[in-house]
């Protein structure tokens, strides 16, 4: 892409974004903790069910001190709603490592930020764009939707260029100084106009520039993600409904294996005990939950 032709394109977006982009509260702050809180949650939730609960989270956990001192199952309550709870237990691991190795402030460089729990090159970046400074590029699955349509003629709106391809564009394409509101204007673009099966084409700022805006063809398409699951359910689920129903019991002290099978599942027997026991330590090992008593009969949260 020649530099007249990337002027325009960021310009068309810019301007774009300056009227029609999102208003979102992780936006209104500079605050790298609020910022970070953001993004961790973005990272897998949809921006309607984080617009709900991040309030909710701040309000429990403001800064870094409060969450590194918090019990780390007041953390996961604190993450209901949320999905994939791992992401409860890595903030906590993170914001422990930023209160005792940087003395309480989030590192300004990318090499230590991607040490940091749950942290990965796209947050990093996301994280670095904030301070203004950094030319620091973002790729998700919204910006790699703009750039597979707009430079390659795709055939379907299913269709992906690499995300390797996609991080080039997005590092040539970054402006300096003003990629932290470039990043947030393509996240927009991607997510409400660039969509996945119905683009809004004839609203798009960059439909004069876009290849695959004419011969694009939408088809919907069903990914059967191929995960382990048990009685036809994914383990994730089974993992996420486990985790609910320990933070219902409010720090009551845990319940029996059995117990919790049986509300995990309908027709829950011995011969479910090996595959229950599986999960939770899967569970154990990720820090979400822990075995209590003298023979660990009683699980609860971590
Ligand atoms: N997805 C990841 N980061 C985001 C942000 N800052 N705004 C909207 N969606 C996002």
């Amino acid at each position: 892409m020649g530099p007249k032709r990337r002027h325009r394109i960021r310009k068309a977006i810019l301007q774009w974004y300056g009227t029609c982009g999102r208003e979102l509260p992780w936006r209104k702050t500079k605050n790298p903790y609020r910022v970070l809180v953001s993004e961790i949650m973005l990272q897998q939730t949809q921006v309607h069910r984080v617009l709900q609960k991040y309030p909710q989270f701040l309000r429990r956990f403001p800064d870094f001190p409060s969450l590194a001192h918090g019990r780390r199952s007041n953390v996961i309550l604190a993450w209901r709603g949320m999905g994939y709870n791992n992401r409860a237990v890595r903030l906590h691991l993170l914001a422990r490592q930023v209160v005792e190795k940087h003395h309480g402030r989030l590192p300004s460089s990318y090499e230590e930020l991607i040490q940091l729990p749950g942290i990965g090159r796209c947050t990093a970046n996301a994280l670095l764009s904030l301070g203004g400074r950094n030319a620091a590029a973002v790729v998700d699955i919204n910006v790699r939707r703009v750039f597979s349509r707009v430079p390659f003629a795709m055939d379907t709106t299913a269709d992906l260029i690499p995300e390797k391809v996609a991080w080039t564009i997005a590092e040539e394409l970054v402006p300096r100084g003003n990629a932290y509101t470039w990043n947030q204007a393509l996240m927009d673009l991607g997510a409400t106009i660039c969509t996945k099966s119905a683009p809004k084409c004839g609203d798009c700022p960059v439909a004069k520039f876009c290849s695959s805006r004419k011969h694009m063809r939408p088809i919907r398409v069903r990914l059967s993600r191929s995960e382990p699951s048990y009685g036809g359910i994914p383990n994730r689920i089974h993992r996420g409904k486990i985790v609910e129903e320990l933070r219902r019991l409010n720090g009551k002290g845990g319940i029996t294996r059995e117990t919790l099978g049986k509300r995990v599942l309908t027709k829950y027997t011995s011969h479910n005990e090996k595959w229950l026991k599986g999960i939770l330590a899967g569970l154990e090992k990720d820090g979400l939950v822990k075995a209590l008593g003298k023979n660990g009969e009683r699980i609860s949260l971590a």
